[in-house]
């Protein structure tokens, strides 16, 4: 059958164009083991970005000539395997194209009673884990700390403000607008919110700080980097941990960016500062799904998103939205139905 799968045809230099992808027209042939999955809706995420480059990172870089990859849903439309019937709801790697053949161990089927099937690619996927790994495992929260999370309306952030509140903790959050920073109160609970167009990061976290009448920082969830990590390490208190997740803010840079002018800080104050990566802490997933998927059916933590394309033909333009930023809340995804 005949398949449309985004390849990536050259290495992107600052900000990926639309030139940097091709939309092939390919034969796609299922191995004898394989079960023929539809794909519904797939994810475009920042760390993408990072993939398109040669540079050695912890993923491997996507070759050239060949179909992208990523988390995506879709529904099973041919399979032999009594396990995973065809109508089965899954979430797979093989985004960035219309059909996917897969052995059924690289799939997962999900339940989908009381939840959408994209509510397993944002607060229950890999973007919901993100939050619960760099909150628990790594920043070591704790009820009623104060906690700054970055890109507060993005896809992890938007999750771990959720997360922190849902333990009784005071909540600053930071993003690219006035709109999005009333989003993040509003529909998120974080206690505040600026955006860090309005001035220095430094003097807005300490007004914010100021707001909820707090001393300081317990815990930072970094998804941004530069300007915001060394504004936070200021603003951390004594033992504070902080939990490097992501650096947006340098991705697309063509040269090294200088890093926080005050690590004396973190002696000072005995500060922790960790980075991770998800896939390290797969052996929690379980431990995750069992609280997340309550609070997510209950409503008390809601899984945000913003279609950014519909359609493969619009798939890189909306990763290019993504990281551009302004006109995305929550779990940026490319709808994939007809
Ligand atoms: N460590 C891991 O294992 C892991 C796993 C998943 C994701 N991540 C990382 O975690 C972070 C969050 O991921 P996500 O998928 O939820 O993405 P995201 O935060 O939704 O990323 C997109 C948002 O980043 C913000 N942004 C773009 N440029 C920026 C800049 N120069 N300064 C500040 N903010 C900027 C924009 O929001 P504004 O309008 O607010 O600027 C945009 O909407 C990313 O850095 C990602 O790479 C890490």
């Amino acid at each position: 059958m005949r398949n449309r799968e985004v390849h990536l045809v050259r290495r992107p230099v600052g900000t990926p164009v639309p030139d940097d992808v091709d939309v092939v027209t390919c034969d796609l042939v299922l191995g004898a083991d394989q079960l023929l999955v539809r794909n519904t809706a797939m994810s475009v995420e920042p760390y993408m970005r990072g993939r398109m480059s040669e540079a050695a990172s912890y993923v491997e870089p996507y070759a050239l000539g060949e179909a992208m990859t990523g988390h995506a849903t879709g529904v099973v439309e041919r399979s032999d395997d009594p396990a995973v019937p065809v109508g089965s709801v899954v979430v797979h790697q093989q985004g960035w194209r219309e059909y996917a053949a897969l052995a059924p161990q690289d799939l997962e089927v999900v339940d989908v009673e009381g939840l959408k099937a994209t509510d397993h690619l944002g607060a229950l996927g890999q973007t919901g884990f993100t939050a619960w790994v760099g909150l628990h495992a790594i920043a070591g929260l704790r009820d009623g700390e104060t906690v700054f999370v970055s890109s507060a309306a993005g896809g992890v952030g938007a999750i771990a403000g959720q997360l922190a509140k849902a333990r009784g903790c005071t909540t600053i959050g930071s993003c690219g607008s006035q709109d999005k920073a009333k989003r993040v109160v509003a529909d998120f609970g974080f206690d505040t919110a600026f955006d860090y167009h309005d001035g220095s990061v430094r003097d807005l976290l300490a007004g914010a700080l100021a707001e909820v009448d707090r001393p300081g920082l317990d815990v930072y969830f970094d998804n941004v980097g530069a300007e915001h990590l060394e504004a936070a390490i200021r603003a951390m208190r004594d033992n504070g941990r902080i939990a490097l997740c992501g650096a947006i803010a340098v991705y697309n840079a063509t040269e090294p960016v200088p890093g926080p002018r005050n690590l004396l800080l973190m002696i000072w104050r005995r500060l922790r500062m960790e980075g991770f990566i998800v896939g390290d802490h797969d052996g929690r997933r379980q431990e995750f799904l069992d609280e997340m998927t309550g609070l997510v059916r209950s409503g008390a933590v809601v899984s945000p998103e913003t279609y950014v394309g519909h359609g493969i033909d619009e798939a890189f333009s909306g990763f290019l939205t993504l990281l551009d930023g302004r006109a995305v809340t929550g779990k940026a995804l490319v709808s994939l139905e007809d």
